[in-house]
């Protein structure tokens, strides 16, 4: 089980661990793997909701498209500025289609290795050795990595229930960051963010001197008729914030590597330079197929979030028959549930993994604000996750009453 805050360093020799490695947050989730091996060597099947990984494969009409393109030599080549160009003006067409936002692809969009790249590349991109960067707790590990990585401070911002997973924005206008992160649709809370709440993020910002990176990875995994919004379209967005968006989870192309950045052109350009140092950029063929897709995979895009949408249902179902709360989510592929009861997130984990051959991930794994919760990934095979509902059926007396 990999985890980004994997710090179990090498056992086998000598540790020659940066220091910056050296002080990464040790793995939590060791004692979880450990259980799973031995349930598995017992020929105990495991579910694994813990990963959030979409199985349900490219749409087709990006699979014919790579194909297509990976055909074509010139593209074997580094990156051409001509598939950069296509791909950036297809992707401002989609962005003023699908939220009004009106942005040069000259300079206010670009291509990332998918989303975690650019989001790990920006601080060493923006930040200099002590400025403050404000994330989310919980939250995506990359955003802290990415700023210790790059010499910065983090400050956390809480994520509480009572007020809806959405950070005070007076947190801004008390430390005056450099650079805040926030994630909507949210990974793990599964929150989601107002139109009215990236104007106050971007007008606290603006205030500040501050700029905004908002990670929008599930802004396209929505449901019950949920549209997320880009904090693009607040007024004076352009000058003071990002957005990262992804395919892996819109089109379910997670191995393929590709996303883009969108918005202040100033990050951007540091961004730019600062990869142009580090890698070559996407595979030519990538970007035209990715072009593609953002064109003509909705049809496709449509039956994956019928089939997340399936899948929600069985887990929330299952969660209810065991009395377990839940935030019924409007968007993302996770479930954040309420640990019953008054035992901590990892030892909840244990329980159900020993109990129900369930794997989820406990709040903690995410930050200090997610304890108390636990996270249900919906990226697992549909019959996996039938068998996972039931079981919460067959053990949902565990935590009643
Ligand atoms: C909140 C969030 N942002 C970004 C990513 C990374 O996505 P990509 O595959 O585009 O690198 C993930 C992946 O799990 C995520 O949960």
């Amino acid at each position: 089980m990999a985890s980004p805050g994997d710090n179990t360093g090498d056992s086998s020799g000598d540790d020659i661990r940066a220091e910056r490695l050296k002080r990464l947050p040790t793995y939590l989730f060791e004692e979880l793997a450990s259980i799973r091996r031995a349930r598995e060597a017992e020929g105990k099947e495991v579910v694994d909701l813990s990963i959030g990984d979409p199985d349900l494969g490219a749409p087709e009409v990006a699979v014919e498209a790579l194909a297509k393109y990976a055909a074509d030599t010139q593209l074997h080549r580094y990156p051409p500025d001509s598939a950069i160009e296509a791909f950036s003006q297809t992707v401002c067409e989609w962005m003023k289609g699908r939220y009004g936002v009106d942005l040069d692809p000259s300079c206010e969009v670009f291509p990332v290795i998918g989303t975690k790249e650019g989001i790990a590349l920006l601080p060493l991109a923006t930040l200099d050795p002590g400025d403050l960067a404000l994330v989310p707790d919980p939250g995506y590990p990359v955003y802290s990595r990415g700023v210790w990585f790059a010499g910065g401070k983090v400050e956390w911002m809480p994520l509480k229930e009572d007020r809806g997973f959405l950070p005070e924005v007076g947190l801004i206008e008390r430390h005056r960051p450099r650079l805040v992160y926030l994630n909507y649709p949210n990974n793990p809370t599964s929150a989601v963010a107002t139109a009215d709440f990236y104007r106050l993020a971007i007008n606290a910002a603006g205030r500040t001197g501050s700029y905004i990176v908002n990670d929008a990875a599930y802004s396209e995994v929505a449901f019950d008729g949920y549209d997320a919004p880009s904090i693009l379209q607040a007024p004076g967005a352009r000058e003071r914030a990002v957005e990262f968006h992804s395919f892996s989870k819109t089109f379910s192309m997670a191995g393929w590597r590709v996303g883009f950045v969108a918005g202040n052109r100033h990050m951007i350009a540091s961004l730019r330079t600062l990869k142009s140092n580090v890698d070559s950029g996407v595979f030519g063929a990538v970007l035209m197929a990715a072009a593609t897709v953002i064109r003509e995979g909705w049809d496709a895009h449509r039956e994956m979030i019928e089939e997340y949408a399936r899948r929600r249902a069985i887990i929330f179902d299952g969660l209810r028959a065991c009395g377990i709360g839940y935030h019924e989510s409007l968007a993302t592929l996770y479930v954040w549930a309420r640990v019953p009861g008054s035992k901590g997130s990892m030892e909840f984990a244990r329980n159900l993994l020993e109990e129900a051959g369930i794997l989820v991930t406990p709040g903690i794994g995410f930050g200090k604000s997610g304890e108390g919760y636990f996270r249900i990934s919906i990226t697992c095979p549909t019959d996996q996750v039938e068998i996972a509902g039931k079981r919460l059926h067959e053990v949902s007396h565990a935590w009643k009453g």
